[in-house]
């Protein structure tokens, strides 16, 4: 049987729109931390980082996922910062197998800055700012993955099939009676 997937990476790696497609292709639920969150709070994110601070965002982060622990068949997607807190990396391991979904910094940049709708990065110098960010989230995403995904120069529908691929062989491995 085909486990849940858990989807980690930093801001515009392309979590959303692959975790999609994946759901399109295996049957599973798609589900994103973030959206679980706006529909929530009724508050877009950048108004709660406005408001009420990053680390009020970063508890409804783990109160949504503890709701997810135990659930089957989907796909989760999650926002960047998920991985930071250890709580987190532990439930995300209770999910499912976790692919890091990583891409070429230049390509990622290109992306995320065509909106403003990630708070992080509204600074004086948002590369710089994306750079040294994405530098200190590595070991955490090192951390919590079973597997990285480099999704450069190749589109969503390829990007799913190679996490798809790599689950089953991670699950194989972990498992093999189920295989
Ligand atoms: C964040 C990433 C965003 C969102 C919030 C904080 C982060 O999600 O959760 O703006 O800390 O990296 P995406 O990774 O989907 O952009």
């Amino acid at each position: 049987m085909l486990p849940n997937i858990v989807l980690i990476g930093f801001m515009g790696s392309g979590k959303s729109s692959v975790g999609r497609k994946l759901a399109d292709m295996t049957g599973h639920r798609f589900i994103d931390t973030d959206k679980l969150i706006v529909t929530r709070t009724r508050q877009p994110i950048t108004s709660i980082f406005k408001y009420n601070g990053e680390e009020y965002f970063r508890n409804l982060e783990t109160e949504e996922l503890k709701k997810l622990a135990d659930l089957t068949g989907i796909i989760l997607a999650t926002g960047g910062g998920v991985p930071l807190r250890e709580e987190n990396r532990e439930i995300l391991r209770q999910i499912g197998p976790v692919a890091w979904l990583d891409a070429d910094p230049d390509e990622v940049f290109e992306r995320v800055s065509r909106n403003k709708k990630r708070p992080l990065l509204q600074t004086e110098n948002p590369r710089r700012t994306f750079d040294e960010l994405r530098q200190q989230r590595i070991e955490f995403y090192e951390k919590a993955a079973d597997f990285r995904i480099d999704s450069s120069r190749i589109n969503h529908s390829k990007t799913a099939r190679k996490i798809l691929d790599e689950t089953m062989r991670f699950q194989a491995a972990r498992s093999p009676a189920d295989s």
